[in-house]
């Protein structure tokens, strides 16, 4: 007799993992992988964060110090904060997740934009709570979508800015407009993962609005921080919301190395730097070339492209692939012709470019025949 698990978890899978780069590069006998499936930092890791590692390593068989209360420091600092407005997590994955342990009871509606991060749904759902899907519009945010979606049960609403991964943003007077007019019962997530790479004057800073609004503000150290692989990520908010968290958060959730790599690259500003050059030299190429190529594509305030091919995805990915370079196929977000790319180096982004240009050729040739 099998053993049933809750009825929550009824229409759940387990995640199916990428694959890791070793296991591409057996696949497909290439030594030379372009990864840009995950958004990922170019650069590999920051030299200071290496040494912090290193440093720590002789004392890897005691637990970690368990409120990360250096880190909190460090990071208050950075913010104009105080230690106690933080919630280190295990990746923002994990600060998802307690976000939904902790507010959403069986029932509870969850405001999530559409197409966005997945891993929004999955601490909803696991938690019994209903999942109440917002359009965007052209992949952009109508923040009048959300408004309408709310109701008396709403408990949070999920706003990823820039959204991954149409690299779409809320400009600061639709922010504000927004939240001025949000009933005082719903918590706003504005998950700012790629906020890093956000150029736009009128960008918002989440931590300008936690103490006029319920907000909770998400960062990660995984993509420019360039620490994706050692799991680390926080939540920015007010005490009392911190405080909730804290009650649910296992007491040595994240592991001291990652603790440590992420106090040091916090104070790497010639890598911090750098990544940010890279980001907007890609992107100023890959806007040039992708028009020159007569593709359409989404304006990006972060580190991916998100681009119509014009093709099935689940093609495109597999035919990339074999040129040993992995995109994410917008198959996964309901958008079968599109593709999300991460933006490299210059000689990384070319190769892309002329990796795609024949590739379509291919397609375009075949459809002739
Ligand atoms: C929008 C967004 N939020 C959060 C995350 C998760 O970040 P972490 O690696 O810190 O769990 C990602 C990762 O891809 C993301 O795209």
């Amino acid at each position: 007799m099998s053993i049933e698990p809750r009825k929550a978890l009824a229409k759940l899978k387990p995640y199916l993992p990428g694959k890791s780069k070793k296991e591409i590069e057996e696949q497909t006998g290439r030594s030379d992988i372009l990864r840009a499936s995950f958004n990922e930092t170019p650069l590999g890791p920051s030299p200071r964060a290496l040494r912090a590692i290193r440093e720590f390593l002789p004392d890897i068989h005691l637990y970690p110090e368990g409120s990360y209360k250096s880190l909190r420091a460090k990071l208050a600092k950075l913010w104009g904060r105080e230690a106690e407005n933080f919630i280190i997590g295990d990746g923002t994955d994990e600060v998802i997740t307690l976000l939904a342990q902790t507010f959403v009871n069986p029932g509870d509606e969850v405001i999530i934009g559409e197409p966005t991060f997945g891993a929004y749904r999955l601490g909803v759902a696991i938690q019994g709570g209903v999942i109440v899907p917002a359009p965007l519009l052209k992949f952009q945010y109508d923040l009048e979508v959300f408004l309408n979606a709310v109701s008396g049960r709403t408990r949070l609403l999920y706003l990823c800015n820039p959204n991954n991964p149409t690299g779409a943003y809320i400009d600061k007077k639709s922010l504000e407009a927004f939240l001025n007019r949000l009933p005082g019962h719903v918590l706003v997530v504005l998950d700012e993962a790629y906020a890093d790479y956000a150029e736009a004057e009128d960008f918002p800073p989440g931590n300008d609005y936690l103490d006029r609004y319920n907000i909770i503000v998400l960062r990660t150290f995984s993509k420019m921080y360039g620490l994706a692989g050692l799991r680390i990520g926080y939540g920015l908010a007010n005490r009392g919301i911190i405080y909730n968290l804290n009650r649910v958060r296992e007491p040595f959730n994240v592991n001291q190395l990652a603790a440590v790599a992420a106090e040091a690259v916090l104070d790497d500003s010639e890598y911090l730097e750098l990544s940010r050059q890279t980001n907007r030299q890609g992107k100023t190429y890959l806007y040039r070339r992708l028009t020159e190529m007569g593709l359409n594509f989404s304006a990006t305030e972060a580190n991916f492209i998100w681009l119509e091919i014009g093709a099935d995805s689940k093609q495109l990915v597999a035919d990339m692939l074999a040129e040993g370079i992995t995109v994410r196929g917008g198959y996964a977000f309901n958008n079968p012709e599109w593709i999300r790319y991460t933006i490299s180096r210059q000689e990384e982004n070319e190769r892309f470019v002329r990796t795609l240009e024949i590739v379509l050729s291919r397609y375009k040739a075949a459809s002739r025949t």
